[in-house]
């Protein structure tokens, strides 16, 4: 199936340009999915994709994950319009217990660092066998907190980015493509 990608595409007030390709995106994937594969043979790891924006992250990384592993989602969020406002604003606890297992947090991205901040210590009290951040994108510079990032997809320079699962007020979840503010 062929979709013709956009160029330019506007949501809500503000426009968007083609930064990263689908292609590009699934090839990230797939390599932190060997190391993933490698590095958790017979360990069945739990997966804790964050949601809402790591879902469309999540199902791609386990299409190439052939190891056994599980997966339990959670949802934080620390983000209104444009910008990482640093409080966590909702949750949806996990229902799984994590005590004595492999775990690997599943972010879509890593922007300043305080979603994570905040859940990585409620996580590390359950006392899990080992527990690794694995993001699809990191913005390094605009990174506060003090987080051990373990995988990582591509690294972005600090702009606003819509698409494969990441929102601008709740739009551009949909998109196959990665898009830039302009
Ligand atoms: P952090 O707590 O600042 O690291 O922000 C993490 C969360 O904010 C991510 O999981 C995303 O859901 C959201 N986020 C961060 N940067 C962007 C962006 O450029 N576009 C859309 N959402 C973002
Ligand atoms: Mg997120």
């Amino acid at each position: 199936m062929e979709t013709t990608q956009q160029k330019f595409i506007t949501l809500h007030d503000k426009q968007f340009s083609i930064f990263i390709e689908e292609k590009r995106i699934l090839s990230a994937i797939e390599t932190i999915a060997k190391k993933i594969n490698d590095s958790y043979k017979d360990k069945n790891p739990l997966l804790i994709p964050v949601l809402n924006g790591a879902f469309m992250f999540a199902a791609d990384l386990a299409k190439f994950l052939t190891i056994n592993c599980e997966f339990s989602f959670i949802k934080a969020s620390s983000y209104s319009g444009t910008s990482s406002n640093g409080t966590l604003q909702e949750k949806i606890g996990l229902s799984e217990n994590i005590n004595g297992r492999h775990v690997i947090i599943i972010e879509d991205i890593i922007d300043t660092g305080n979603t994570l901040a905040r859940l990585v210590p409620e996580l590390e009290l359950q006392l899990p066998a080992s527990l690794k951040l694995c993001a699809l994108l990191h913005k390094p510079e605009a990174m506060k907190a003090d987080l051990k990032v373990d995988y990582i997809g591509i690294e972005i320079p600090n702009d606003f980015i819509v698409g494969y699962g990441l929102d601008y007020d709740g739009l551009g979840r949909n998109l196959r493509d990665i898009y830039k503010i302009v």
